[in-house]
């Protein structure tokens, strides 16, 4: 079985800046392409900001750092991007429509053999793969943010995914560092959004039901985890807009009430509270109240 000795990473924003640097000081060369020159130069300038980071805590050497960078490319030309790459990774925005036309796109210009990924983390490649004539080479990678701390990714089949596509993309990941967990049937929010939803959506339904204050849900969290912050704080740092957009998903999928965003969370957004964005979620920004010394003894 050859190994993925290549890599493009379709779409160079949060994820797949970060991608691509995981990649990269992992020895494996990685072209970046977006179709926006903005988010190519901003691409840059994050890998070289975190590199620094890391040679300031001592992570690594000024000279593996000119190692990892001349491992990263940057394209605006898709076909000049992806020519002769092992693995595609789309990392576009969320949008059904937008990756279907991104895979059809890859399909036509990519080798026969470049097997197609996505970092979507709700939509399911079975969603998407028919817009390819490639079904064994196509998969869901679902990465979390900085990889290099939250060093797992989920990787789920299509219908038609090959055994062999499956094996040399989990040897591949764990090539750059990254555990691969495999998601062994057909799953909305694949393995720990899962999780993380169901949590999410308890919480929620505490406080919008009147059970429970947001502060002593966190509290209980962060006291009973020993974590920084609670799921309140987790969702405020996600963005309250995107969690509404990702519980909708599950609901328009389930149809069930209890899955419905609760009206709590939906006010807020029309307020414009939408967390550490704009200044305000459930906590207000720069200083959140969970950072306060007395917070776990019920100060505020
Ligand atoms: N943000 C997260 O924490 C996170 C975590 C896991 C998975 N994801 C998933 O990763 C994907 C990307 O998310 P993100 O947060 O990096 O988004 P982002 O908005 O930061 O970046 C998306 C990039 O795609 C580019 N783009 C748009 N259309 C394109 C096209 N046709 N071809 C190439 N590039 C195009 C945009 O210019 C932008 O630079 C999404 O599917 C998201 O659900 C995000």
């Amino acid at each position: 079985m050859e190994p993925i000795e290549s890599v493009c990473l379709c779409g160079a924003g949060f994820l797949g800046w970060q991608i691509s640097l995981q990649c990269a000081s992992h020895g494996i060369p990685v072209r970046l392409f977006d179709i926006s020159e903005e988010a190519l130069e901003r691409a840059s300038e994050h890998i070289r900001h975190e590199l620094k980071t890391w040679t300031s805590e001592e992570k690594i050497t000024p000279e593996e750092v000119e190692a990892t960078l001349s491992q990263v490319s940057f394209h605006d030309d898709l076909a000049e991007a992806v020519d002769g790459v092992d693995l595609v990774i789309e990392a576009v925005p969320e949008r059904l429509d937008l990756k279907r036309e991104v895979f059809a796109q890859l399909d036509s210009v990519c080798d026969d053999a470049t097997i197609l990924a996505t970092n979507s983390s709700s939509i399911r490649i079975s969603k998407i793969e028919d817009a390819t004539r490639r079904l064994d080479r196509v998969l869901n990678t679902h990465f979390y943010n900085t990889p290099w701390r939250r060093s797992i990714v989920e990787l789920m089949r299509g219908t038609g995914t090959s055994d062999e596509t499956l094996e040399r993309v989990r040897e591949f990941m764990v090539s750059i560092g990254i555990t691969p967990l495999m998601v062994l049937r057909k799953s909305t929010g694949f393995i720990f959004n899962r999780v993380w939803r169901a949590i999410k959506r308890e919480c929620l339904h505490l406080v919008d039901q009147g059970v429970a204050s947001f502060q002593d849900v966190d509290r209980a969290w962060m006291t009973l985890y020993e974590t920084p912050y609670g799921p309140f704080g987790m969702m405020d740092r996600v963005g309250l807009d995107v969690i509404r957009d990702i519980e909708m998903v599950y609901y328009e999928e389930s149809g069930a009430d209890r899955d419905a965003p609760p009206k709590m969370l939906l006010e807020m957004i029309e307020r414009g509270e939408l967390g550490v964005k704009t200044g305000k979620g459930f906590y207000k920004y720069p200083d959140p109240a969970y950072l306060e010394p007395g917070f776990l003894k019920g100060k505020s």
